[in-house]
């Protein structure tokens, strides 16, 4: 079934979030680690019919090129007809945050989750000041989650549930547009899934008035995937599973097909599976 929430634009997370409440839903964000990734993404999002928004580690959009980043997921969303939102995951460095914001890209998250909540206001105010002038959304995050992602990990002694009232001074005092949510999710669990605190996402969504935002969507259950929109979820963010996945795939066909066949051959049906595990996951995201 197909929900009509996109147009055709390259755009931010603030229509469609606001989008998503409405709809009492969650938008979809998808790690890319590559070109034909984004497509196959891009692709299902079309086939559902909603907008996507597509997020890139500062490494993947260092591999990339931000620019050549920017210029596809434009193009994409005309040619698929469909809303897109390009944003830059768990980002700490300025000069790369900087440099994503003046090549294009629509929101950014900056991750001050490690530091003590004043230094990550003051960070976040920063970044929402230059990201804002320039047109881009930002996401905060508060409390931590845990796991390892891009190589960076989380001590599990460190993590910490967001506390409620944290949150509403941190929505005030940074105009962040989605604030990551501490509660219970951890970064790369695909082997098992997570055991989630709805008591302190339902504290969180009952104290602040902002899109809420789930990492670590991997290890969440399909029936949790329900019960965390309803508790005021809109950006719903998916990695681990696309990418074991793609290297899954693509590892047995690059050992089996010849070594002069086409690289394309190795990685389509990784892309195939990539498009129908999105399509999957925005049928759950569409609440319905
Ligand atoms: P998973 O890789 O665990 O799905 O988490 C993705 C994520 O939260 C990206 O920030």
């Amino acid at each position: 079934m197909t929900v009509k929430t996109g147009g055709n634009m390259y755009t931010t997370l603030k229509p469609v979030l606001k989008k998503a409440i409405q709809m009492n839903m969650a938008i979809g964000a998808f790690n890319a680690h590559n070109l034909e990734m984004t497509q196959a993404i891009v692709k299902a999002a079309c086939a559902e019919g909603v907008p996507v928004i597509i997020q890139t580690s500062e490494g993947t959009a260092k591999f990339v090129g931000m620019k050549s980043f920017v210029a596809v997921c434009k193009s994409l969303s005309v040619e698929y007809g469909i809303d897109v939102v390009l944003h830059l995951d768990h980002a700490r460095n300025w000069d790369n945050i900087k440099e994503a914001i003046d090549a294009g890209y629509s929101s950014i998250m900056y991750d001050g989750s490690h530091l003590p909540f004043k230094e990550n206001v003051l960070a976040t105010q920063h970044v929402v000041e230059y990201a804002h002038t320039a047109g881009a959304s930002v996401e905060g995050e508060l409390g931590t989650i845990g796991g390892t992602e891009d190589g960076i990990a989380v001590d599990p002694d460190a993590v910490e549930f967001t506390k409620p009232a944290d949150a509403v001074k941190f929505v005030e005092l940074t105009d962040v547009d989605a604030l990551a949510v501490g509660i219970g999710t951890n970064h790369g669990q695909y082997k098992s899934k997570t055991k989630l605190r709805f008591d302190v996402l339902q504290a969180i969504h009952e104290a602040v008035d902002i899109p809420l935002v789930v990492h670590g969507g991997t290890g969440v259950s399909d029936e949790d995937i329900h019960k965390v929109i309803n508790g005021g979820i809109r950006k719903f963010n998916v990695g681990t599973e696309l990418l074991v996945n793609w290297n899954k795939i693509s590892a047995d066909l690059y050992s089996t097909n010849k070594e002069n066949t086409s690289t394309r051959n190795n990685v389509i049906p990784a892309l195939e599976a990539i498009q129908k595990i999105v399509q999957g996951k925005i049928e759950l995201f569409k609440n319905l």
